[in-house]
């Protein structure tokens, strides 16, 4: 751990300690900091929550829960017990302002002026939190100290209820002080979107409706919503990562250079960008989307539920686990570009990639077979897992006979840096300690990805169907979002 500057100690409290977030990514990333000497010290870990804990049991369970999930194993013991020497735990219900007076009594007993609060609760514990946090969050009076709060996803499960929370957030902590945590944002290759087209010269003056066909954004995972679908559920894939995750992707893709890279500027354009996606009415948004749902079948040689088998799913729910959606950037470099998005869980590969596809030649000068048929170069960034850069392009086959055949130029993190890249929680806690919010949300991007995404909620739930369209586990959806893109003479760039 590195001595904070004034080696004043800093308060880590975490509401909902006891949950799966803790254990699976906050602690294992506090420990991966605190073994590379990047964690301020002395830092206090003050879990807040309500089983019956004991400091402890507290102890133990953050123990294991590093044992299991830290990135690099063995694990360092002395760096462990050192991260928990000072950790304590209060027991209360949120909606008890005793638990909220004696954290705020231990900050002052302690002498602790410098606070992150965490809230990795439910979110539906949020707003009960922030009305009570009044009691105990006073802006420091030291010319040193800080408080902050970090708000897990999901931000309010429609405009409204994100409105209202903001509202309340801010009844108690000021925007600067408020770090709403997109966890893509922490993944060092979504960073490298922004590496990539402004700190090289070849690809900027490309990155244009000039050049640039289509672009496409894939999120697929292969797991199904097991445990989590009672939240899920409720949500939806929309919800669930189109509204935050795919929009920030886009975002990071389309925007313009910011004047420079501190949180404002960034966020700015950022916004800008998310103001410019087309809205639309109920009729554009039904044309413009299209959902599915998984339906049981094997995976990995295994039978796996179909969604609607899943436990804690409504009868005859029609939530989506799949979808795809067409978006336009309205402004003078995107003009009639479409943005394809997709997104779902079951599905044939775990990745996230984002792919531009350029246009043709504007005449084809070579008379030959052409093995890729008319292939256009694509460049796809390739987010996770296999994390890299592609680009294809055609190359004449060696030989008396006049063939072209697409190619790859590769780029693999792991290949140019020997390693994988960090947790984006490790990257998202140390920039929220040090107060640097460039990779976090700000309030109007917020509301601004609710105010698109309502539009596309509204007119689902207008429509009323009574079923969805089903796809296999391990397929790319069911054939109708083929039909999709292909309205459009266009096809899913599938990696293999
Ligand atoms: C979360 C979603 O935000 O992101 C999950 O709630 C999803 O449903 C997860 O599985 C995916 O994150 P990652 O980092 O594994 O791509």
């Amino acid at each position: 751990m590195s001595d904070s500057p004034d080696n004043k100690m800093v308060g880590f409290v975490i509401f909902g300690v006891t949950g799966d977030l803790t254990r699976r990514k906050l602690l294992p990333a506090l420990y991966a900091l605190a073994k590379e000497t990047k964690l301020p010290h002395p830092i206090k870990i003050i879990g807040f929550a309500r089983r019956p804990w004991t400091r402890q049991i507290l102890g133990e369970k953050l123990r294991d829960g590093i044992a299991e999930f830290a990135r690099e194993k063995p694990v360092d013991s002395t760096v462990v017990t050192e991260l928990l020497a000072d950790a304590v735990y209060i027991q209360t219900d949120f909606e008890d302002v005793q638990g909220y007076s004696t954290l705020q009594a231990l900050l002052e007993k302690e002498k602790i002026d410098k606070v992150l609060y965490y809230l990795a609760t439910p979110p539906s514990a949020y707003n009960t939190i922030l009305e009570n946090l009044h009691v105990c969050a006073r802006r420091p009076a030291k010319k040193n100290g800080w408080m902050r709060i970090v708000v897990e996803k999901p931000y309010g499960r429609d405009l409204a209820s994100a409105q209202e929370l903001d509202e309340r957030i801010h009844g108690c902590f000021r925007e600067d002080e408020i770090f709403r945590i997109d966890h893509y944002l922490g993944k060092e290759t979504v960073q490298n979107i922004l590496v990539f087209r402004f700190a090289n010269g070849i690809f900027e003056p490309l990155w244009n409706n000039h050049y640039i066909d289509h672009i496409q954004i894939t999120v697929a995972e292969t797991v199904g919503v097991g445990s989590r679908a009672g939240y899920f559920d409720k949500a939806g894939i929309i919800r669930d990562m189109f509204s935050n995750h795919m929009l920030q992707l886009l975002t990071l893709t389309a925007m313009e250079v910011p004047y420079a890279f501190n949180a404002s500027s960034v966020r700015d354009e950022k916004l800008k960008v998310l103001k410019a996606l087309r809205s639309y009415g109920m009729k554009q948004a039904l044309a413009n989307t299209y959902r599915a749902q998984y339906r049981g079948g094997n995976v990995e040689g295994d039978k796996a539920a179909a969604y609607l088998e899943e436990e804690r799913v409504q009868p005859g729910s029609t939530t989506e686990t799949f979808m795809a959606a067409k978006l336009f950037v309205d402004n003078w470099r995107w003009s009639g570009v479409p943005f394809y998005l997709r997104c779902g869980k079951r599905m044939h590969k775990r990745t996230t990639e984002i792919s531009i596809q350029f246009k043709q030649v504007p005449l084809p000068l070579f008379d030959w077979q052409n093995l890729a048929g008319n292939a256009p170069n694509v460049l796809t960034l390739r987010l996770q897992p296999d994390e890299g850069i592609n680009l294809s392009f055609g190359a004449k086959v060696p030989g008396p006979v006049n063939e072209i055949a697409p190619v790859d130029m590769d780029f693999s993190y792991e290949d140019a840096f020997g390693k994988k890249p960090p947790e984006a929680y490790e990257r998202l806690l140390l920039d929220g300690l040090a107060g640097d919010a460039t990779l976090f949300t700000r309030s109007d991007e917020a509301i601004a990805q609710w105010q698109f995404t309502q539009d596309i909620i509204t007119a689902w739930e207008q429509e009323r169907i009574k079923e969805l369209p089903q796809y296999y586990p391990g397929s790319w959806g069911p054939s109708g979002v083929d039909e999709f893109i292909a309205r459009d003479g266009r096809r899913w760039l599938n990696p293999d």
